[in-house]
């Protein structure tokens, strides 16, 4: 896993990311024929192809493309701000939110937050080295005489208590296996 220099972390080993970078690459090449003299044209397509290669567009990634194409990385990081189909940071599989409202407060909702801060490894706003769990914080989830509640994507759990933490993160990890394994 690499750190990069705005502090956000890529997921992939070196091998994988080298792959990614290998991929990118034959489609910049692509592009770059396809708009010959236009940069800018071939640029929005290249970064569709970087949020789609790695799922987000990573610093290295609008380095990458700024030396391929010969386009400042101000300007890249610009176009990647300015639109909001893409993303500066990696989108967890399994987005999870704790609720840290009153009633989930007093119901003992910090109790959830550091169970699954300890099971993740992870801190408010962090996601796992596999992309696979990202922990968030909510004011309130809208069932607060069910409290405490967490969500994950979709889900919601109430009147929850830490010992259930690992078995629900376990059966997304069923679940996430389950989804690689089976074709689109
Ligand atoms: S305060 Fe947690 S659901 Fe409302």
């Amino acid at each position: 896993m690499a750190k990069a220099k705005n502090g956000i972390t890529m997921t992939m080993g070196p091998k994988e990311s080298a792959q990614r970078f290998k991929e990118l690459d034959e489609y910049i090449q692509g592009a770059a024929a396809a708009f010959p003299g236009d940069r800018q044209g071939a640029l929005m397509g290249v970064l569709h192809k970087v949020q789609s290669v790695f799922g987000y567009i990573p610093r290295e990634a609008m380095d990458f493309v700024s030396r391929k194409l010969s386009v400042p990385t101000a300007h890249i990081y610009g176009m990647a701000t300015f639109y909001n189909f893409f993303s500066l940071k990696p989108k967890p599989r399994f987005k999870i939110c704790t609720c840290k409202g009153t009633a989930c407060y007093v119901g003992g909702g910090a109790r959830i937050l550091e169970k699954l801060k300890a099971e993740l490894g992870l801190e408010e706003g962090g996601v796992t080295a596999d992309g696979m769990f990202g922990l968030e914080i909510t004011r309130c989830l809208g069932c607060c005489g069910l409290s405490p509640v967490m969500q994950v994507n979709e889900d919601i759990y109430v009147r929850m208590v830490p010992e259930k933490v690992p078995g629900i993160l376990n059966k997304y990890r069923k679940l996430d296996k389950k989804q690689v394994k089976s074709p689109e």
